[in-house]
């Protein structure tokens, strides 16, 4: 069973009194274990896309099915369950918490979790220092993300998608914030994660440099998948 499908999945927003047409029947399956990129022009969707397939959004028409269930008949309660437990983010904007170091911002997701994952504390200090390591910023544990480079900050934005261990993870646009040899670190970095831990990562980008680390390439254009290679 494949990870997710798309299935000819349309998303209209209202704008006044008309509707923009984001997305007009895109398809695709994802596997476990997928390293892939969608790439497009401005407006081309791509946000949309990630949007459904985190569950963030509900499509128009056509269908998101994770894990062979369809996430439109999921109540809120299941969704936000969902992207707790099985999907990561990573934002053009880190979205780190000011307030918190390093430490403390990593391992905010799990604190989310009414279980805690199981673990026990000894057992989170550890897996939220093994990824800050892992992310190269052990030397930078106590830092506040207002202390930190914008390469540094997009690190704890990865090993913070990565702490609850999901089966996926989305970064919408990962390195436009960044020069160009920090954004080939960080994907780098992502496809180590990758072959490490088989988790499966998507993310978009305008930045051509970055698709050599991309297994698959997904072209949007207009809200149709124009290719795939
Ligand atoms: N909340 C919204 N309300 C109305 N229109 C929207 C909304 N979100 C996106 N759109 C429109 O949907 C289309 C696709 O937007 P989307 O953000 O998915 O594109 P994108 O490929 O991510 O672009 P970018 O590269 O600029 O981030 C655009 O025409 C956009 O203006
Ligand atoms: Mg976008």
């Amino acid at each position: 069973m494949p990870l997710i499908e798309v299935k000819n999945a349309k998303k209209d927003y209202p704008l006044g009194k008309t509707l923009v047409h984001a997305l007009r029947g895109v398809s695709l399956t994802v596997e476990q274990g997928d390293f892939f990129s969608i790439v497009g022009p401005s407006g081309s969707g791509k946000t949309t896309l990630l949007n459904l397939i985190g569950c963030i959004d509900h499509p128009t028409e056509g269908e998101v099915i994770i894990d062979g269930k369809n996430i439109s008949h999921l109540s809120d309660k299941e969704l936000t369950n969902i992207r707790l437990y099985k999907v990561g983010f990573i934002f053009q904007t880190f979205n780190l918490i000011p307030v918190l170091n390093v430490r403390e911002n990593v391992e905010f997701p799990l604190l989310l979790m009414k279980d805690k994952a199981g673990l026990t504390k000894k057992e989170i200090n550890e897996r939220v220092e093994k990824l800050i390591e892992e992310v190269g910023l052990k030397d930078f544990i106590t830092h506040k993300p207002a202390e930190l480079s914008g390469g540094q900050r997009q690190r704890v934005a990865i090993a913070r998608a990565l702490v609850t261990k999901p089966a996926i993870v989305l970064a919408d646009e990962p390195t436009a914030n960044l020069d160009s040899e920090t954004g080939e670190n960080i994907l780098a970095i992502m496809r180590r994660l990758n072959e490490i831990e088989n988790t499966t990562f998507i993310f978009s980008t305008h930045n051509p440099d970055v698709l050599k680390y991309a297994k698959r390439i997904i072209r949007l254009r207009d809200g149709l998948i124009m290719s795939e290679e």
